[in-house]
């Protein structure tokens, strides 16, 4: 990706520690902007997640505008998301489905979107993966429409990130008893 940096990803924080702490966060956010250099390290991060065939089938949009990002939030009817220094929205290329005969563009951009969380939470951001609430009452095509993104490609996650204001909880999981196995489904081993 030319003008992108190669460092690595995870300077300061190893895989294991962002895995552990990323967090859904919907709470307020920090005064200033994400800086250009953190955003294209985010986005790095999104567009070396696997994908089948390699079709890359997922585009990226950051908006850092703040008049869009108020767009957005209005359109989602999300007014959090209006103090949130930026935006990331993940665009589903169709037209893949018709160069092979599987299409893999919700698992394309499930990858991509978790790459770009565990970067932007190793980078010290909190974010949430909207996807829900684009699928009601045309939003998604609404934002499309004011990202002008092509037609071929549908938009299907927001991502607004920031510095966190507030520390929010971690949601509890199942205990991985109950859903890892090994050697056969329902064995500790
Ligand atoms: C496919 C998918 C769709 C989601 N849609 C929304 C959404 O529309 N709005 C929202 O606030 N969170 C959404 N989330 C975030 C989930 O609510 C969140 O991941 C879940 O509650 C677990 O919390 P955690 O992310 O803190 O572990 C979505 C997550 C996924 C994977």
């Amino acid at each position: 990706m030319t003008g992108y940096a190669a460092r690595p990803i995870l300077g300061a924080m190893d895989i294991f520690t962002a895995i552990e702490k990323r967090h859904s966060y919907r709470g307020p956010y920090k005064a200033g902007s994400v800086p250009r250099a953190d955003l294209k390290k985010i986005l790095l991060a999104a567009v070396r997640a696997p994908s089948g065939y390699n079709e890359q089938t997922t585009s990226f949009v950051a908006v850092d505008d703040s008049e869009k990002i108020r767009a957005i939030s209005e359109i989602l009817q999300q007014p959090r998301i209006a103090d949130a220094p930026a935006v990331v929205v993940l665009c589903m290329d169709l037209s893949a489905k018709k160069r092979r005969d599987l299409y893999f563009g919700v698992e394309d951009y499930s990858a991509a979107c978790e790459n770009l969380l565990l970067a932007a939470t190793a980078l010290g951001y909190a974010a949430v993966w909207i996807d829900g609430s684009l699928r009601r009452d045309d939003r998604a095509r609404r934002v499309a429409e004011l990202l002008d993104v092509p037609d071929s490609f549908e938009v299907r996650v927001v991502v607004p990130l920031g510095v966190p204001e507030e520390s929010w909880p971690q949601k509890e999981k199942k205990p991985p008893a109950e859903r890892v196995f090994f050697n056969s489904f329902g064995s500790a081993g």
